[in-house]
């Protein structure tokens, strides 16, 4: 998994996650009992193998979106990084397929799911701080809400996810876009070191000095030591708006973008489900109270449900999940979409494209829904860290904006996926023709669809890339992984 999250060959994934479902006695027959065996055999006490239907398995094969679970030959629960190297060692030689699993928040499928054998890191859980280096060491099974909690009574905190579930793992590697990121920028930059398994099984731990490694991670993350800042309380929370006042949300947006605040964070999400259209905005402001001027026209705008308050970062997170936020179940694909500047008109036609294809896809399933969210930042976003994999240029502010779609019925992936793709294309397509200087602007990895092209993400970065990957991973072990591949 590089640095940004590997690539997974379109075809090979478009068999497996679109074909039709395999039988038990198919699966009973796997060619892949094998290393899940060999695995049980090596490993420590520390580790476990799991197989269908325990609990255990099914909640190590668990994804927030179910397009993204596939049914693996087995689970296993690594508790220690020797025991990560022993089964890599085993997966490699045996060429099986496998998946690692962080949060399991990949909304592409087989990028942390597989037929062959399921790495869920979820032992791996341990948040220490570290006061006198001013770090924080983090298991890469945990998810971020996980850390917020263990670290509310510490008064610091870490750069990280802005929704409850999602994994430190997966979000960092890709890049990390945070309520912090206009202060502290990316999660990626606020990495001090990772412990690694190298592809090979060798155990090493990687910091900024070692050049290659750091820029295109290969291999599997067990612990983080991530850098950490002060933490007080913080004013935010989310606000349900009714789709009619979007105007007003427009200048509101226009009166925030002013005020330059590296402070503030605001998320909108234009949403279109059940023959509805519908705003939520999400300020933040990393201060018991905000200057006045910077959200105050967000605050009049009459409101469905507003839970804005002041109170501690992770009780916002328990709020979040109160609220059904961290709830999944749905089918889902992202799709990203580079956005300069939120002007009025990308404003009107992401809504275009939220009630067209919200109109469209909701006649063929009624349970699905399209949202489009735009992710505004400080122009300083990208001045904060070392060059890295994604993003390939951190001289041009771009924001990571997304095209989203859930659904239900199983027969409709690929159905989705096409018009998911369409969206984000004709979006796009609204970005160049607001004059906004886009045709070279990378799309976020962590958002990316799985057939989006590795040039389009990583820029001029691809071809050291892929040497580093030839460098480090002869054999390809990490290519047996799904991700995009190199
Ligand atoms: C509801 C929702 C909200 C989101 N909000 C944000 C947000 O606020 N900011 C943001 O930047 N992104 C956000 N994302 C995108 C998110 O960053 C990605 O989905 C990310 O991949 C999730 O990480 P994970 O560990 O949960 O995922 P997983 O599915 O577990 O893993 C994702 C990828 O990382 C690889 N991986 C996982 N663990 C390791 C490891 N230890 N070593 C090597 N590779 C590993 C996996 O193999 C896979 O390719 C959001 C996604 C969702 C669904
Ligand atoms: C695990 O093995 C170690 C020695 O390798 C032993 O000390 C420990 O008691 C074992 N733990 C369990 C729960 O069996
Ligand atoms: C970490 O995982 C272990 C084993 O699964 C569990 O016993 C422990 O309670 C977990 N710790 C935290 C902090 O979640
Ligand atoms: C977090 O800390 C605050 C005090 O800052 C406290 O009120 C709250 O109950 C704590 N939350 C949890 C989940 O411990
Ligand atoms: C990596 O660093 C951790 C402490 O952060 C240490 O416990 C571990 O032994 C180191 N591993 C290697 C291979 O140097
Ligand atoms: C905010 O930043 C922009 C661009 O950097 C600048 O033009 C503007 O004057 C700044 N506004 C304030 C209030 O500082
Ligand atoms: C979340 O916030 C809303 C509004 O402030 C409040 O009604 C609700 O009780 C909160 N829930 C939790 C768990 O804090
Ligand atoms: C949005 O659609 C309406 C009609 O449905 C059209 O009048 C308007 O020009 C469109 N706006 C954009 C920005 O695409
Ligand atoms: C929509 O969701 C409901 C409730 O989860 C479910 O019973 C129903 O089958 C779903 N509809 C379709 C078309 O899948
Ligand atoms: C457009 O953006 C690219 C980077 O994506 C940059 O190299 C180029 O100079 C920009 N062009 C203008 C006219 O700003
Ligand atoms: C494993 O791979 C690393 C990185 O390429 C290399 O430095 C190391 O020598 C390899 N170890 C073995 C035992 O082959």
């Amino acid at each position: 998994m590089f640095s940004a999250t590997p690539l997974l060959c379109a075809l090979l994934l478009t068999s497996a996650a679109f074909g039709r479902p395999e039988t038990w006695e198919e699966r009973a027959s796997s060619s892949f009992r094998g290393p899940c065996d060999q695995i049980a055999k090596a490993v420590s006490n520390a580790s476990q193998v799991f197989f269908p239907p325990s609990t255990q398995y099914l909640s190590d094969i668990y994804h927030y979106a179910p397009s993204s679970t596939q049914e693996s030959a087995c689970s296993v629960e690594p508790g220690t990084t020797e025991d990560v190297s022993k089964i890599l060692r085993i997966l490699g030689s045996t060429r099986t397929p496998f998946a690692v699993k962080g949060g399991g928040h990949a909304t592409n499928p087989g990028f942390s799911s597989t037929k062959g054998v399921q790495i869920t890191l979820a032992r791996f859980n341990r948040t220490k701080v570290n006061y006198k280096d001013r770090t924080v060491e983090v298991g890469a099974g945990l998810t971020w809400d996980q850390v917020y909690t263990a670290l509310n009574s510490t008064k610091v905190n870490v750069v990280g996810g802005r929704i409850p579930g999602i994994g430190v793992a997966g979000l960092t590697l890709g890049g990390g876009y945070s309520y912090k990121s206009s202060q502290y920028g990316l999660a990626i930059d606020n990495v001090a070191s990772y412990e690694l398994v190298l592809p090979n099984g060798t155990i090493t731990n990687v910091t900024s000095q070692d050049k290659d490694l750091w820029f295109g991670l290969r291999g599997v993350v067990t612990n983080f030591v991530l850098k950490s800042h002060p933490q007080a309380q913080i004013w935010a929370g989310i606000i349900f708006y009714s789709g009619t006042q979007l105007d007003a949300i427009k200048e509101a947006y226009a009166t925030f973008q002013k005020s330059n605040d590296t402070k503030s964070s605001l998320l909108i999400n234009l949403a279109y489900a059940s023959g509805q259209f519908t705003i939520t905005v999400m300020p933040f402001y990393d201060a018991p109270t905000p200057p006045p001027g910077i959200f105050d026209e967000f605050l009049a705008i009459p409101a469905i449900l507003n839970t804005v308050s002041t109170r501690s970062f992770s009780d916002l997170f328990l709020n979040f999940t109160s609220l059904g936020l961290a709830a999944g179940g749905l089918r889902t694909f992202y799709g990203g979409i580079p956005v300069t500047r939120y002007s009025p008109a990308i404003f009107d036609a992401f809504k275009n494209l939220t009630v067209f294809w919200g109109t469209r896809l909701g006649a063929l399933d009624k349970n699905a829904s399209v949202i489009t969210t735009l992710e505004p930042f400080a122009n300083t976003l990208f001045s904060h860290g070392a060059p890295s994999a994604y993003p390939p240029d951190r001289s041009h502010v771009v924001f990571p904006s997304i095209a989203s779609c859930q659904w239900s019925d199983v027969s409709l992936d690929a159905t989705m996926a096409r018009a998911l793709r369409q969206t984000t294309d004709e979006a796009r397509a609204a970005v160049l023709a607001d004059g906004q200087n886009v045709s070279h602007a990378a799309i976020y990895v962590n958002y990316a669809l799985f057939d989006t092209p590795l040039k389009d993400m990583y820029g001029a970065n691809v071809p050291r890339l892929r040497k580093i990957r030839a460098e480090i991973d002869p054999e390809d072990v990490m290519g047996l992984a799904g991700g995009f591949k190199f």
